[in-house]
C-alpha cells in the first residue's frame, strides 16, 4: 500500500509528481504530500484525502519526493501524511511498508532526546536515519541510511532527500521500487505507471538495494556490503499509457470489465498447442516432477483466493491431482504439512501482496518448487518464483479486481490441461476439446455484455438493500464468493456467499422479505442443478427476491424461479469455463449497484489495490 514517486531532472518536479501520484492512487488515497528541494531548502505540502487536493498550490524546484498514503500507523490526518522530516528539516522521507519494531526504536530515540509530531512508523525511521546521519563521520547520508536500516525489522520502499545534496536516495526491502531512466532525468516510483509518460526505461530494485541518484548518474549499492556498486538490468516497459487511462469509460472498473474479451485473448495467445493436444503454459515444469507430484498448494488472497478455489476444483476433477488452497495470510503461521514433491503456486494480480509473498518465501525455505500466476510483470512474486506465467491482463487500476480474476482462472485451466496431459489423466481427445472451447471464450464473454441493460435495472433494486446473499453449488461456490466480495467492497452492502445446500443449516434465518438472493444456476450442472432449484424454493418461501444467473438455453428457468424473479442470461459453457462466464454479469451487477449508490467505485473506502502490508 502507499504510492511513491520521486523526481530529479531539469523540469519542474511538482506537476510531474502530482500526475505520477494520481496514477498511483490505486495504492492508497487517505492523504498525500510532496517535498521539493531548491537552493538548500526543502518545502513541504501535505493534504488529507486525495491527490487532487495537492493541486491548489505548487512549489518550484526540480528535485522532489511524494507519497499517497494508505493509513497503517495513525489516522489519515496531515501530521501522519508523508513526507516526514527530521527536527531541523534537512532530511525528508517517504515510505511504503511497515517498520515492525518502530515502538522500540521510538523509545530509544526519545531517550536520545528526539520528539515526535506524528503516530507513524515512518517518522521513527526518518529520525533514526537522522540520528545516524548526525553521528556518522562526515555526515554521510548513504552510510546513515545503511546504519538505520540495519536496525529496522519490517518492510520498506523508501525515498529520501537531504537539503544539502542534489541527490535522491532510495532503498527497498519487501515493498516495490523502480527507477525510471529518462533524458537527463530520473524517477523513482512504486510502479512504472507513475512515470510511463516520461520514460519506458526501468530498473527494478531488489531487496537490500540502495539507490543513489545525482544529476548525472545513478548507482545501486547493497545494504550489507561496503564499496559496492551493483549491476542491474534495465528493462524496456512494453505496455502503453492507454492501459492506465480510462479511455472514455466513467470508471476504470467498467473499462476493465469490458476489456475481458481482449485480455482473455491475450492470455491465450501462443499458449494453445493443437498439434500436441496440450497447453504451452508451463515449459519449466519438468514431466518427471509432475509425474511424481504429491499435491499442489495454492496460496493467495481475496479475489485471487477465489480464483484459486476454481482452479482447485478443476485440477482435482480433470488432472486428478490433490490441491490445497491456503489463505496466504495464514500459511506461514500454521506449520504447514509440506512434502518435497509438492508444487507451490502463488496467485496474485499485483505480484506484491505481502501475505502471498510471505507464503511464497515460506514455501521456498521449505525447498518447494514454486510457480507463479501473476499479472504485474517484474513484480516481486514474479521474480521470486522458480517459474510461472503471466496473466497478461494489462494494468488493473480499479481496486475491485475483475479482468485479473478471469485471467487467473484461464491460466488455471491451461495449467490443468498441461498437468493432466503429463499425468495421463486428460486424453488427447479431451485436451483437444478443452483447447477448442478455450478459443471461444473471448467471444462468449462478449455475449454476456448483452445483458448489461437488464443488469442496470436489477442494480436499481439491489442498491436499495442492506443485505444480500450469493448462492452456488460445486464450482459456482467460488464464483458466488467472488460476486459477493465484489458487491461488498464497492457498494458497502453487507453480503455473504454460501454453498446453496448450507443455507438451511443456519443462514436461512437471516432471509427477510425482499432480500436479494443471487443464485448461480448452470443447467449442465446435472443433479446439482435440480437441488439448487429446491434451494431457490426454500428462499422464495421466506420471501427472498431471487436474481438468477442462468444459461440462455434454459427455457424452464423463469417458470422454476417464478415470474417475480430476475433472470440474467449467460451462454452455456462446459464447467471449466463457467467461473469466467458467470463472474462477468456479477461484476457488472456490483458496478451498477455501487454507481446507483453514488460510491467511489475505483477507490472504495478503507481499501487499496496493492496490499503490501501483512
Ligand atoms: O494483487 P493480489 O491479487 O495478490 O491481491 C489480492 C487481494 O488483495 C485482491 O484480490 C482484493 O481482494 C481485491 N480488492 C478484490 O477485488
Amino acid at each position: 500500500m502507499c504510492g511513491i514517486i520521486a523526481y530529479l531532472g531539469e523540469r519542474e518536479a511538482y506537476p510531474i509528481l502530482v500526475k505520477g501520484l494520481e496514477r498511483l492512487e490505486y495504492r492508497g488515497y487517505d492523504s498525500a504530500g510532496i517535498a521539493i528541494l531548491k537552493d538548500n531548502f526543502i518545502q513541504l505540502n501535505k493534504v488529507v484525502g486525495k491527490v487532487n487536493n495537492l493541486k491548489s498550490t505548487t512549489i518550484n524546484g526540480d528535485i522532489g519526493i511524494s507519497h499517497t498514503r494508505w493509513a497503517t500507523h495513525g489516522i489519515p490526518n496531515e501530521a501522519n501524511a508523508h513526507p516526514h522530516h527530521n527536527g531541523d528539516r534537512s532530511l525528508f522521507l517517504v515510505h511504503n511498508g511497515i517498520i515492525e519494531n518502530y515502538v522500540n526504536l521510538k523509545k530509544e530515540l526519545i531517550k536520545r532526546g528526539y520528539q515526535f509530531y506524528s503516530d507513524t512508523d515512518t517518522e521513527v525511521l526518518t529520525k533514526l536515519i537522522d540520528y545516524h546521519h548526525k553521528n556518522s563521520a562526515n555526515q554521510n547520508t548513504l552510510k546513515a541510511i545503511k546504519n538505520a536500516l540495519h536496525e529496522v525489522v519490517g518492510a520498506y520502499g523508501l525515498v529520501l532527500i537531504n537539503k544539502n545534496e542534489e541527490k535522491i536516495y532510495a532503498a527497498r526491502k519487501g515493498s516495490p521500487l523502480v527507477l525510471g531512466i529518462g533524458q537527463r532525468e530520473f524517477f523513482v516510483a512504486s510502479d512504472p505507471a507513475a512515470f510511463l509518460e516520461h520514460t519506458r526505461r526501468a530498473l527494478y530494485l531488489e531487496d537490500d538495494d540502495i539507490l543513489e541518484i545525482d544529476r548525472k548518474n545513478f548507482q545501486v549499492h547493497n545494504l550489507h556490503q561496503d564499496c559496492d556498486k551493483l549491476k542491474r538490468n534495465v528493462d524496456h516497459i512494453k505496455w502503453n499509457l492507454s492501459n492506465i487511462e480510462k479511455n472514455g469509460y466513467e470508471h476504470f472498473m467498467l473499462k476493465e470489465i469490458h476489456e475481458q474479451p481482449d485480455t482473455l485473448r491475450n492470455c491465450l495467445a501462443g499458449r494453445i498447442d493443437m498439434e500436441n493436444h496440450d497447453s504451452k503454459f508451463t515449459d519449466k515444469l519438468q514431466p518427471e516432477f509432475v509425474k511424481n507430484l504429491n499435491k499442489i498448494i495454492i496460496a493467495s488472497c481475496g479475489t485471487s483466493w477465489h480464483a484459486s478455489l476454481v482452479i482447485k476444483h478443476l485440477i482435482e476433477k480433470y488432472s486428478r491431482i490433490k490441491v490445497d488452497v491456503e489463505y496466504a495470510s495464514e500459511f506461514r503461521y500454521k506449520n504447514p504439512i509440506i512434502n518435497k514433491n509438492d508444487l507451490f503456486v502463488a496467485i496474485s494480480q499485483s505480484g506484491e501482496t505481502a501475505d502471498t509473498l510471505a507464503a511464497l518465501k515460506t514455501a521456498k525455505e521449505n525447498g518447494l518448487r514454486c510457480f507463479g500466476i501473476v499479472n504485474v510483470v517484474g513484480s516481486s512474486i514474479s521474480r521470486e518464483v522458480d517459474s510461472g506465467n503471466y496473466i497478461r491482463a494489462g494494468s488493473e487500476i480499479g481496486v475491485a479486481s475483475t479482468k485479473a480474476f478471469t485471467g487467473q482462472v484461464l491460466c488455471g485451466i491451461l495449467l490443468m490441461v498441461h498437468l493432466g496431459k503429463i499425468k495421463g489423466t486428460i486424453t488427447n481427445q479431451t485436451a483437444e476439446k478443452i483447447l477448442n472451447n478455450l478459443k471461444n471464450i473471448p467471444d462468449l464473454v462478449k455475449q454476456t455484455f448483452e445483458e448489461e441493460e437488464k443488469i442496470k435495472e436489477i442494480a436499481k433494486f439491489v442498491a436499495t438493500k442492506n443485505n444480500c446473499f450469493y448462492l452456488g453449488r460445486g464450482l459456482n461456490i467460488a464464483t458466488a464468493l467472488e460476486g459477493s466480495l465484489k458487491l461488498k467492497e464497492i457498494s458497502y452492502i453487507h453480503s455473504e456467499a454460501f454453498p446453496a445446500g448450507e443455507l438451511k443449516h443456519g443462514p436461512i434465518a437471516l432471509i427477510e422479505e425482499g432480500m436479494p438472493i443471487i443464485v448461480i444456476a448452470n443447467k449442465n450442472e446435472g443433479i446439482v442443478y435440480d437441488k439448487l432449484l429446491s434451494n431457490v424454493q426454500e428462499v422464495k418461501s421466506r420471501k427472498g427476491k431471487i436474481i438468477v444467473i442462468a444459461n440462455d438455453n434454459d427455457r424452464e428457468i423463469q417458470d422454476n424461479v417464478g415470474e417475480d424473479s430476475y433472470v440474467i442470461r449467460v451462454p452455456e459453457v462446459p464447467d471449466y469455463l463457467q467461473a469466467i462466464i458467470n463472474s462477468v454479469p456479477l461484476q457488472l451487477l456490483s458496478y451498477y449497484v455501487a454507481k446507483e449508490r453514488g460510491c467511489e467505485i475505483d477507490q472504495p473506502r478503507n481499501l487499496a489495490k496493492s496490499v503490501t502490508v501483512e
